[in-house]
């Protein structure tokens, strides 16, 4: 099974489950500082401070990743060390940083790919609204100008924002997330700013010369429990009413904006209800739809749906009123997320159908599977998705690479330090980097171009 030629093969990472120098050469604090160390909202009470202290080690992570053979690395820029109160003075410091791993990158010959939001907002700007706020997107622009104009020469592919939904939802209306509120009327607003400062940047960007440019999103086909068996299953119209609107919450709210100028019209029914419209405003749209090189895909599991009219208790998040979130039958990893390789080729089809002549590109793809360095499941996990992604390319989808989440063991938000994703294993105590069986395997798919027949 052998992939074309340049396909990219990659590793993804985000600035704070590994940087660590949480307070050094001038960072300024995140939402997702004050937020770890508030008590009881990490699982094992973790915080970045530390983390794989790649702020010291870049050298030697980027000759693990150099020993894998990737050709990129996906890694994110810290806004608060670039702009320690979110907005105004840049800290030359921060953005050295940047260039000596970008720097150390390209020496290696590895392609760095930035992503400018991975959901450590400077906590000043959250003191001044947050994504609530409209002002925040204005100054996302202002941050992603001032990135590209040192590290312009250097990175040639940017994604703007990781996971908005995510980033929106589970920030702002699940508070299980930093900064922790919980009001479905600000996450809809933050949603409509995130895409909003993803379009700005772009714009400025693509000013500035930016080559390629892209976003990375959460995305997942919603099945019912019947489809996940029989991708043809006919569905009753309360069960296809429940996969259109969770698809518009999760899916469309994001990918229509963006690549069609144009919400949804039933999600702008469910933000209307929840959050008023008055924060859309003439002309965002326009804004949010500019052009994009590439749309990056980060694919982990299905959601698997059901109508259920008379529903006890919260629904899953706001919109989902009236859907179950059912349980999945099958193999699932240490997280509990049910494994369906089946799904990214699915999602890979569809979005290639719907937005016929976009790149795509694998993102992020990976799993817990706890601490062991012999991690058949993870190689299994992985090596079916890998295939998954082949399928789709066979069916003329134009996926361009597949980054796996992730490089090494990190600091995986609420979760904290007790998640594992790396295909190296890191102990925490002293920092030691020991590859595991997945980090030999994903040299042996890189250096064939494909999986061993
Ligand atoms: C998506 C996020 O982008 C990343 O930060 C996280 O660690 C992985 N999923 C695994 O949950």
């Amino acid at each position: 099974m052998r992939f074309p030629d340049g396909f990219v093969w990659g590793v993804s990472t985000s600035a704070y489950q590994i940087e660590g120098a949480a307070a050094e050469d001038g960072r300024g604090p995140s939402i997702w500082d004050t937020f770890s160390h508030a008590p009881g909202r990490i699982a094992d009470g973790g915080t970045g401070d530390q983390a794989c202290d790649h702020y010291h080690r870049h050298v030697e992570d980027v000759g693990l990743m150099k020993g894998l053979g990737v050709r990129a690395y996906r890694f994110s820029v810290s806004w608060s060390r670039v702009m320690p109160d979110g907005a105004g003075k840049v800290n030359a410091a921060g953005l050295d940083f940047y260039e000596r791993l970008t720097d150390e990158l390209l020496g290696q010959g590895i392609a760095p790919y930035a992503t400018l939001y991975h959901w450590d907002l400077p906590q000043a700007l959250e003191d001044r609204g947050g994504w609530p706020s409209r002002d925040t997107a204005e100054r996302f622009a202002d941050y992603a100008a001032a990135v590209h104009e040192r590290l312009g020469g250097r990175v040639d592919t940017w994604f703007t924002i990781n996971e908005p939904w995510v980033a929106a939802f589970l920030g702002y209306a699940a508070g299980t997330h930093a900064p922790g509120r919980r009001s479905a009327a600000e996450a809809f607003r933050s949603a409509h700013h995130m895409l909003l400062a993803h379009g700005l940047a772009a714009g400025a960007l693509r000013e500035a010369g930016a080559r390629r440019i892209g976003v990375a999103l959460n995305l997942s086909p919603v099945l019912t429990p019947g489809q996940l068996g029989d991708q043809d299953q006919e569905l009753t119209p309360e069960d296809a009413g429940a996969v259109s609107r969770i698809d518009a919450l999760l899916n469309r709210q994001f990918l229509d904006p963006m690549l069609r100028g144009s919400y949804p019209p039933e999600l702008l029914e469910v933000v209307e209800r929840h959050a008023g419209l008055d924060h859309v405003r003439d002309g965002d749209l326009d804004l949010i739809a500019r052009p994009i090189d590439v749309l990056g895909v980060n694919y982990y599991a299905p959601h698997v749906v059901q109508a259920q009219p008379s529903q006890p208790g919260e629904p899953a998040f706001p919109g989902s009123e009236g859907v179950l979130f059912a349980a999945t039958p099958g193999p699932a990893t240490a997280m509990g997320w049910p494994i369906v390789p089946s799904g990214l080729t699915v999602l890979l089809r569809r979005l290639a159908a719907d937005h016929p002549g976009l790149d795509l590109m694998v993102t992020e793809n990976g799993a817990d599977f706890g601490d062991g360095a012999h991690d058949a499941d993870r190689v299994a996990f992985i090596q079916a998705h890998v295939r998954a992604a082949h399928a789709a390319i066979s069916d003329g989808v134009r996926l361009r690479g597949f980054l796996a989440w992730t490089l090494m063991d990190n600091f995986e938000w609420a979760d904290g330090y007790r998640r594992k994703f790396g295909l190296v294993h890191v102990d925490f105590a002293t920092q030691r980097r020991t590859e595991r069986d997945s980090a030999r395997w994903f040299r042996e798919v890189i250096a064939r171009n494909g999986l061993p027949a």
